[in-house]
């Protein structure tokens, strides 16, 4: 029988790769598994919450009001973060201002609680996406210049896909391993050790109702596409769009249009963190032009065009 790790067993293992490192960031990595681990529990009910359960008023035994998933997910990685100590200051999603610890913690950490939250209460994937990157304001608080700083200072970062198993995947800048939870046990187990993916797809992922609003290249790859036979693929979750792609091969698109010229998706809590992964795994990420890495972000909540996956496909969709 061939070894089983646990993510506790590699974490501990790889602290070391983490240069000035005393542990902190081990700790965070643990919070971030219990937390993902509580919210794979409650996703595994969502339907059972929204259809059966919350059928009377939408009111839990206590008379208190169910709270929407990704409510509860981002309440819950913010309080497991809180009591751990190692971050001082969290962007989310979820929040409209940073969220402070006060605490002398020497990370930040920018997050989408919960991605996929119209896939909630129809058994469709979900997932939740982290970054962390250093502080490097000085004074009593964090600042926003700590959340504005390129992708490429990411520390770490990572997902967690609630899919037909929960996965956590996580990179620290040295490759990228992913973890499967085995629910009989409650532990993550290493299962895809050193990602890597194809640099040549068959797969694209692009919300294709928004064809007509797409530029003239972006038609054109997605015609070139369908000419070459390719699957199309989109759940709607970018995190499990992103992680078949990543596994298989592909390129997923969120491309802007004349009425949204930087798309949906956000620079700090999807395309960042993600971009860091896909390139540690050796894919690319850009906004169509340019690097997602290199952007210097100026506000929280800021949105960018996103072209993500495998090198070759990358290149051909944003060509012209
Ligand atoms: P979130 O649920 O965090 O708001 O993110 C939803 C995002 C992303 O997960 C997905 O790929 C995209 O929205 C889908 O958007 P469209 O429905 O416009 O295709
Ligand atoms: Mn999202
Ligand atoms: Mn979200």
């Amino acid at each position: 029988m061939s070894e089983i790790k646990t993510l506790s067993e590699f974490i501990v293992e790889r602290q070391g790769e983490f240069p000035g490192a005393t542990g902190d960031l081990s700790q965070l990595l643990t919070a971030f598994r219990l937390a993902a681990k509580i919210v794979s529990r409650e996703a595994n009910k969502a339907g059972l919450l929204a259809d059966i359960l919350g059928a009377a008023g939408n009111e839990n035994v206590q008379g208190e009001q169910q709270q929407k998933l990704d409510v509860y997910a981002n309440d819950l990685f913010i309080r497991m973060m809180r009591t751990q100590g190692a971050v001082c200051a969290v962007a989310s999603e979820e929040n409209d201002d940073i969220v402070h610890f006060d605490n002398g913690g020497k990370y930040v950490v920018t997050m989408d609680p919960l991605d996929g939250s119209s896939n909630i209460d129809v058994n469709v994937s979900i997932g939740t996406i982290f970054s962390i990157y250093p502080r490097v304001s000085t004074g009593p608080k964090a600042t926003l210049e700590d959340f504005l700083q390129p992708g490429s200072k990411q520390i770490a970062a990572g997902y967690i896909v609630y899919g037909s198993s929960t996965m956590l995947v996580y990179s620290t800048g040295h490759g990228v391993n992913g973890f499967t939870l085995d629910s009989s046990i409650g532990t993550f187990c290493l299962s895809h050790p050193q990602m890597t993916t194809p640099a040549e797809g068959t797969i694209y992922s692009v919300n294709e109702g928004n064809y007509l609003d797409f530029s003239d290249g972006v038609r054109s790859y997605i015609d070139d596409c369908k000419k070459k036979r390719m699957s199309a693929r989109y759940i709607g979750s970018l995190v499990a769009d992103f992680h078949r792609n990543l596994l298989k091969g592909g390129i997923y698109m969120y491309p802007g249009t004349a009425k949204a010229p930087n798309g949906k998706l956000r620079l700090l809590y999807e395309a960042n963190p993600l971009a860091m992964l896909v390139e540690q795994a050796g894919g690319t990420a850009t906004d169509g032009t340019r690097r997602i890495l290199d952007l210097k972000p100026t506000e929280l909540h800021q949105r960018c065009p996103l072209y993500i996956g495998s090198k070759n496909m990358v290149a051909a969709a944003t060509k012209s």
